[in-house]
């Protein structure tokens, strides 16, 4: 990048040559987050000049300024006249982060804001800029708006410890949340698999915990297959701060987290004093929650806070990020120091003995000036006194915390994981699960409806979280935040004011090109096909959606990969699917492929002819195509993708499929899926029972808990042998275990239950 030297400090201006203003009504401008709807614009020839008023905004000028020649835009030039230039202007009196674009008599365009304002105006004329160079215009057009943030968390999470990310990518990601007006980045800098921050009290905490002798292949948990290549990584002190000073300059906080007490293998490993039971310790090589915790005891809680000293003098951040989440109770039942705890502060039981743990430490911190910040576990057993929540495994710890009048940042799984898939199996990288396109970020709000108007303050705003166990290199970092962190940014942006989805994704489409002068890698999932089965009297037909209007659909039922000769698909066409065939379809524009594969495999089957039914519908994040997705010839497959699934968890779901007829089926099947790791399990029993009327059911047969698992083969339906008998109704009833048991992942919580299809022959 070209560093820009100032002449005049004092009045430093790049300048518009041979600009005029023109007042002149505006039509939605290619900015992201969008800006606020406004009348008029104005509109300058450039290449132009620049001019700050005040000295304190130089460093931002500087930035902007990097930026521009960063991206290929041509800079603004440093001029000596207020005439018809971009004019920087400190306003105190503006809400913090705000900025207002106003037309000046002598043609020149205003940039009034506090500093952080001023910067966040900067990036939008940055994106107005880089689309008038994309268009070739000769024109600059700024709305005469004022713009404001929504929310004042609006966050972005990376995790560096299941994969270590250099610092050039660190500092590439703020820049990537600075150029979309965000402003958190959290730093997950400490877990099982690996300690990433020097701390100079405790050298082996990066000696030891910051290297692991290999790393789990895909999703090779049981049996267990390793890769046999070390691992290793961390960030100096001096590198933290010059990562610090960075976002800082971006007018971005780094929030740090050290997880404690659980997800503390990689400290353990290295000082295993401080466990439970003082045995040596590994850095985990698997993904997953360890049993091994911080024990509770006073030589720990030292241990941390010792830490934590280090910590808050390299962040100045106000929170300080203490994890909480996922801490297997386990060693704390055996031990005699945890247990004598217990004993001695009459607590009831271990989720007390965690808010103990995290009250101290949040107390601890009060005391040093900061506000702890855990994940919605550190609400079992009491929330500390101090502590604000991240919500992550819902809402519901967000509104719990909001009630308790805690400040709360929203990170539900189910629209702000983008460690979740975003698109198709057949055309996404291996991810961890889930299904989280770009649709869904865009339709997150943060603020709970259940929530009254006061509780609803204690909201700051929502973050997307990065977890790295499938993501190992920054290319791969970037797809998986390209485009969501851009729906994101506008969510918490722009509020209520959001335009909607429809002319987000045309700003996204354009949005590519600026991407592309990062340059950033991002995902296409957006231009996926959507297909829609239909079934109807016992026929089954797809229908298909294009992403967008101006391209077409070509598809297949022949295998063929849909090349421009395939069939067409006009819309509203439905594709008749009469025998178990694959279809194949993608999206092409000016004849060439836009977007990825779709590719569906039907399986033709007795089922589809079935009304279906449930007494319990699935949960809001694994409830895509409702109930009827049971029936519609679609039997998932691993690697699991959310939108696959229907998923049920605490509840028992009982299924009832009925014909027009009675039927005569040999062959029951139901696609289940088992992934223990990831708390999904096959259910406890299964009951089906059969009726001729709707009322009378006779039980046909029941599978224990055993006899499922004995029968369950990875990726191939249950499959059980009727009697023959005729029926017109079909019950099946799902039992799931209360709990996960203890020494599991996710032990002490409900199971997921997970189904896919269910097949009748
Ligand atoms: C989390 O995803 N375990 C906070
Ligand atoms: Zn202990």
């Amino acid at each position: 990048m070209t560093k820009i030297t100032f002449s005049r400090w004092q009045r430093f201006v790049l300048f518009i040559i041979g600009c005029t203003s023109i007042i002149q009504p505006m039509g939605a401008q290619q900015v992201i987050p969008a800006l606020p709807a406004s009348t008029q614009k104005i509109k300058i020839v450039w290449p132009a000049q620049v001019i700050s008023e005040h000295k304190d905004l130089l460093p931002e000028l500087e930035l902007f300024q990097r930026y521009c020649n960063q991206l290929g835009i041509p800079p603004l030039k440093a001029g000596s006249t207020t005439q018809q230039a971009l004019v920087l202007k400190l306003d105190q009196q503006m809400a913090p982060e705000a900025y207002a674009f106003k037309s000046l008599p002598n043609g020149s365009v205003e940039l009034r804001g506090q500093r952080d304002g001023v910067f966040r105006g900067l990036m939008t004329c940055i994106q107005l800029m880089a689309d008038a160079h994309f268009r070739g215009d000769k024109y600059l057009q700024f709305p005469i708006v004022t713009d404001q943030p929504a929310f004042k968390w609006r966050g972005m999470h990376l995790d560096v410890s299941r994969h270590f990310f250099p610092l050039p990518f660190v500092k590439k990601y703020i820049d990537i949340l600075a150029l979309h007006k965000m402003n958190s980045f959290h730093w997950h800098l400490t877990d099982d698999q690996g300690w990433r921050i020097e701390i100079k009290k405790y050298p082996l905490l990066t000696a030891v915990g910051s290297k692991r002798h290999e790393t789990m292949v895909d999703k090779h948990f049981e049996p267990y297959i390793g890769d046999g290549t070390p691992v290793e990584g961390y960030y100096t002190q001096d590198e933290i701060k010059e990562v610090v000073q960075y976002a800082q300059a971006r007018h971005i906080q780094v929030v740090p987290e050290i997880e404690m007490p659980g997800h503390a293998m990689a400290a353990l490993a290295a000082y295993p004093n401080y466990s439970c039971f003082r045995s040596p310790l590994d850095v985990m090589t698997k993904w997953g929650v360890s049993e091994d915790v911080f024990c509770t005891k006073d030589s720990t809680l030292q241990f941390v806070k010792d830490i934590l000293d280090e910590v808050c003098t390299l962040f100045p951040s106000q929170y300080i990020h203490i994890g909480g989440d996922e801490v297997p109770k386990t060693r704390w039942k055996q031990c005699a120091s945890c247990q004598q705890r217990i004993r001695d502060l009459h607590l009831k039981d271990e989720h007390e003995l965690q808010s103990y743990f995290i009250s101290q430490i949040d107390q601890y911190l009060h005391k040093k000036g900061r506000q702890a910040i855990g994940w919605d576990e550190i609400l079992e057993g009491g929330l500390a006194p101090h502590a604000a929540i991240m919500s992550w495994r819902g809402e519901e710890g967000g509104i719990a915390a909001a009630r308790q009048k805690h400040p709360v940042v929203m990170s539900p799984g189910s629209h702000c994981y983008f460690d979740h898939y975003q698109g198709n199996r057949q055309s996404e990288p291996l991810a961890i699960g889930g299904f989280t396109p770009l649709e869904k970020v865009y339709s997150y709000f943060p603020i709970p409806e259940v929530l009254k108007p006061e509780e609803a303050t204690y909201i700051l705003g929502a973050q997307g979280n990065l977890w790295t166990e499938y993501i190992g290199s920054p290319d791969h970092a970037e797809y998986m935040m390209l485009p969501r962190v851009c729906a994101l940014a506008e969510v918490l942006w722009c509020g209520k004011q959001k335009p909607g989805y429809t002319e987000f994704k045309s700003r996204i489409r354009k949005h590519f090109q600026f991407l592309d002068r990062i340059p950033a890698h991002y995902s296409k999932a957006m231009y996926s096909i959507q297909s829609l089965v239909q079934r109807n009297a016992g026929t089954l037909s797809v229908s298909l959606s294009a992403p967008f209007p101006d391209g077409e659909i070509h598809y297949s039922l022949n295998g063929n990969e849909p090349n421009l000769q395939a069939s067409t698909y006009q819309q509203g066409d439905l594709i008749a699917i009469s025998s178990s065939k694959k279809l194949k379809a993608r999206y092409f524009e000016n004849n060439r492929p836009a977007g990825p594969l779709l590719e569906e495999e039907f399986e033709i089957h007795g089922g589809l002819h079935a009304q279906i039914e449930t007494n319990i519908p699935p949960a809001e994040q694994y409830s895509l195509g409702g109930i009827q997705k049971l029936v519609d010839a679609r039997v998932g497959h691993l690697p699991m993708v959310g939108s696959e699934w229907l998923g049920w968890s605490g509840k028992d779901p009982e299924i009832t499929l009925r014909w027009d007829t009675s039927m005569n089926f040999r062959v029951f099947e139901i696609s289940l899926l088992k992934q223990e790791e990831s708390w999904i399990y096959l259910p406890a029993a299964i009951e089906i029972a059969s009726s001729l009327d709707g009322k009378q059911f006779t039980s046909i047969r029941t599978l224990n808990q055993k006899e499922i698992q004995d029968n369950s083969k990875p990726d191939i339906p249950l499959r059980i042998v009727l009697t023959g008998e005729p029926f017109q109704f079909l019950r099946i009833r799902l039992k799931q275990n209360s709990v996960i048991p203890d020494g599991r992942p996710g032990a002490g919580s409900p199971p997921w239950l997970f189904i896919s299809e269910i097949l009748l022959n």
